[in-house]
């Protein structure tokens, strides 16, 4: 457990951290995330003391850090950032083993780790090679077996993959997501990047101007952000969680008419819309059923309203139901459409074919215009 309390931090006059106060449960991947220059860094310094605060206290399982011996206390805490790269004239086993061989490990435990490291991340035959002949993907994968080498319990991590290809910084995210979750380490991970975040923490911490603006589980920050500016920056991945309800789906301009209506004045509005159904509502706009064309035709003529002809062939949902039921059965029967309703009965949309692709045709590719 690290517990921030009442700290806060200056930088001659500036004040940079100001008044933090959380707790970071055991075990979780946190990640601290804000805007550019808020403090992410500085914080995460402070709990291995390449930083002290000014003011307040920083316990790692309610012991003062203050109070601890610096290097004795950052041999149990491992520590990844983006710049520092691996030790140049060391192959990577050494560089495993840096941690380990200072807390004076036998050479044999030592072989052990490497090769336990190593398979964690399916890299055996890396071994005996030199960081100038890794990918700077691999690079960096042996700097994370680097700093959970001696087992530590917590593990900071400073942006570790912003400087690496889209593909090679997810599938290290992926990577250190399962070392993580097999290892039961305590992770801080700095970042800037919401989907990065979204992906890797149980636990957000959003910090803006040295302040902690809201520390929720994903979840919750996506469907509660605390203010403008979490929202903008969860920005684009609100929709990332696929939409799947029914009226995700449908299109909201829908040819309606009340029962009441005369025969004739449906007919033209029918052939208007270039449309051979309509909606059909009673006094309150709840939906009744539809009439067609080749109703009319047939029967109309007798008629003056068009109530003797509504049916209640149309297949109908409600709004919340999942949209899944309603495409399978379009493709399935051939109906041209599934009637939406609202709670109160009313019509909300249909879903068609047509507005089903639209839909997923702009959340494939963005807003279609
Ligand atoms: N050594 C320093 N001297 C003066 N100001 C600093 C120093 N280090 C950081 N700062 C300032 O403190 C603020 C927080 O920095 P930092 O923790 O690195 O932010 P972040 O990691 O969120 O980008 C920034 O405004 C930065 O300019
Ligand atoms: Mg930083």
């Amino acid at each position: 457990m690290i517990q921030f309390e009442h700290v806060s931090k200056s930088y001659g006059k500036t004040p940079v951290l100001k008044d933090l106060n959380f707790t970071i449960p055991d075990g979780q991947f946190v990640v601290l995330i804000g805007p550019s220059g808020c403090g992410k860094t500085t914080t995460m310094k402070m709990i291995n003391r390449l930083l002290e605060p000014d003011t307040g206290t920083i316990r790692i399982d309610g012991k003062d850090v203050h109070s601890q011996d610096k290097v004795e206390l950052r041999r149990h805490i491992g520590y990844v950032i983006q710049q520092i790269g691996l030790f140049p004239n060391m192959t990577v086993a050494q560089n495993i083993c840096v941690v380990p061989r200072l807390l004076k490990y036998d050479k044999a435990r030592c072989d052990e780790i490497v090769q336990e490291m190593l398979q964690l991340v399916h890299m055996e035959q890396y071994a005996n090679k030199y960081p100038s002949e890794l990918s700077g993907g691999q690079q960096q994968r042996i700097g994370v077996l680097r700093a959970l080498a001696a087992s530590p319990p917590i593990v900071l991590m400073d942006e570790p993959f912003s400087a690496l290809d889209p593909l090679t910084r997810e599938s290290l995210q992926d990577e250190v997501k399962s070392l993580q979750q097999k290892l039961n380490k305590t992770i801080v991970f700095v970042s800037h990047d919401m989907s990065e975040a979204l992906k890797l923490a149980d636990i957000i911490i959003f910090m803006s101007a040295g302040e902690v603006v809201q520390m929720a589980s994903p979840e919750e920050m996506l469907e509660h952000p605390a203010n403008d500016l979490v929202r903008t920056f969860m920005g684009k991945h609100t929709p990332d969680t696929a939409p799947s309800k029914v009226e995700s789906f449908m299109r909201t301009n829908v040819f309606s008419v009340h029962k009441d209506r005369g025969v004739l004045e449906c007919a033209e509005r029918m052939a208007r819309g270039s449309v051979d159904t309509l909606l059909v509502t009673d006094e309150q706009n709840r939906y009744l059923g539809t009439i067609s064309i080749g109703d009319i035709r047939h029967w109309g003529r007798e008629l003056t309203t068009i109530e003797p002809l509504i049916r209640q062939t149309a297949r109908t949902v409600r709004v919340g139901d999942e949209a899944k039921e309603s495409f399978d059965y379009l493709l399935d029967s051939g109906a041209n459409y599934v009637v939406v309703l609202n709670a109160d009965d009313t019509i909300a949309g249909i879903v068609t074919k047509t507005s089903v692709a639209r839909s997923v045709a702009e959340n494939l590719w963005g807003e279609a215009k």
